[in-house]
């Protein structure tokens, strides 16, 4: 039910137990959750692993793991969000501080909106980021998001969110 989606230097794919490992790592690193609402315990991990598979299952579409093709590596997550309390539907992205500087997010999120388009009829993407995250507000805008509004996460994280019509 999960597509897989392949770009130039990337695969999306569903996460697998075996991700959980290299995962847990990945969101374990301060400078990685640092907007993100902090480190995660390796139980956090896991649920939040659970819960990027749990999206699938409830509203059809959600993240990938992002696995790096020339060496297998698992780098990061990007795909669609759009839980309750979520200001709208989303892409979104985290990836290893090790692989920041490749254009990887960008790379990952413009075939997650490509295939949200393509698939779901999306006509309007959007992606909530915390003020200050200036690594992520570069993304958004290299994939042609805009500063729209400000909004808030549940229970009470301001976010400004970015948007573009597709
Ligand atoms: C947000 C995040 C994914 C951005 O990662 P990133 O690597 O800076 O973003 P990109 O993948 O778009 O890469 C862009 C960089 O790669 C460089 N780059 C190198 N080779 C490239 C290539 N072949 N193609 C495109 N860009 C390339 C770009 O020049 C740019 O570098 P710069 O930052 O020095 O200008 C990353 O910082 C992260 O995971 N943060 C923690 C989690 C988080 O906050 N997530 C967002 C929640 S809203």
């Amino acid at each position: 039910m999960i597509p897989t989606l392949t770009t130039e230097r990337l695969e999306l794919r569903a996460f697998t137990e075996a991700d959980f490992e290299t995962w847990a790592g990945i969101v374990a690193d301060p400078e990685v959750a640092r907007y993100i609402g902090g480190v995660r315990d390796r139980m956090q991990a896991w649920l939040r692993i659970a819960a990027y598979l749990g999206h699938w299952q409830l509203r059809g579409y959600g993240q990938w793991a992002v696995v790096e093709r020339d060496s297998g590596r698992l780098v990061g997550r990007s795909g669609l969000w759009f839980p309750e309390g979520w200001p709208e539907l989303e892409v979104g992205w985290t990836f290893a501080r090790s692989a920041w500087g490749n254009g990887y997010a960008t790379e990952a999120a413009r075939a997650a909106v490509e295939w949200g388009r393509t698939e779901l009829g999306l006509r309007r993407i959007a992606s909530a980021i915390a003020p200050g995250n200036t690594r992520s507000i570069a993304v958004a805008e290299r994939l042609g998001m805009r500063f729209d509004r400000k909004a808030v996460l549940p229970p009470d994280d301001e976010v400004l969110v970015y948007a573009m019509a597709l």
